[in-house]
């Protein structure tokens, strides 16, 4: 499968992905990376590894849908087939998000539907919260709202601060994203009636 990732910052998530798909049995290749953020670290990362970058700047549009448009016109350039959303901060128009319905994905460092938005890791802190992780989910247009397709915990340690925190959910996501996106590329997640259905899972 032909995979696009949409980035806004610094890429670990995207590289994580980019490391996986470098392995020929992987059943998806990274043909390109779109930032709305021109200075985006990700992108230099993507440049290093040979993958063509895009930035389509929402400063660049008159609107939401403007700027949707464009980033749809690049992934259909680039013959995306499944799109990932690794650290993309911008919340989808529901027409861009209908048109990519079950073969878009995201991933929130927090274990839904707890803790949607920014911020996950101090309010996991603040909640008192024992355990804490990671989702990988098919995208509606919702914010952090779509069905499930894996999801990874990490314990909270006693004495854990954001920073440390985020640094063991980060390395979750590393190894989270990758599966996802294999059980989506195999057909073995994917979304019917607004669920995920499982087929053919070990
Ligand atoms: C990750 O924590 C991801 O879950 C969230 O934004 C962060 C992006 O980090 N959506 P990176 O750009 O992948 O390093």
């Amino acid at each position: 499968k032909r995979i696009v990732i949409m980035i806004s910052g610094r890429g670990s998530n995207m590289a994580a992905l980019i490391e996986a798909s470098d392995d020929r049995a992987f059943p998806a290749e990274i043909v390109g990376v779109v930032s709305d953020k021109a200075d985006a670290r990700g992108l230099q990362l993507a440049t290093s590894k040979g993958i063509p970058t895009r930035v389509v700047a929402r400063g660049d549009f008159a609107s939401k849908d403007a700027h949707d448009a464009a980033i749809d016109k690049e992934l259909a350039a680039f013959g995306a087939e499944i799109v990932c959303l690794a650290g993309y901060m911008r919340l989808l128009t529901p027409g861009f998000v209908a048109k990519w319905q079950g073969k878009m994905i995201n991933i929130h460092p927090a274990l839904l539907p707890s803790f949607k938005g920014l911020d996950t890791h101090q309010r996991a802190l603040d909640a008192g919260m024992r355990i804490h992780g990671c989702t990988v989910h098919f995208v509606t247009p919702e914010m952090d709202d779509g069905p499930i397709i894996a999801q990874s915990a990490v314990p909270v340690l006693i004495g854990d601060d954001e920073k440390t925190l985020s640094a063991r959910v980060l390395k979750a996501e590393h190894h989270l994203f990758p599966l996802a996106l294999r059980m989506v590329c195999e057909g073995k997640a994917s979304m019917q009636d607004g669920k995920t259905a499982f087929s053919d899972i070990e």
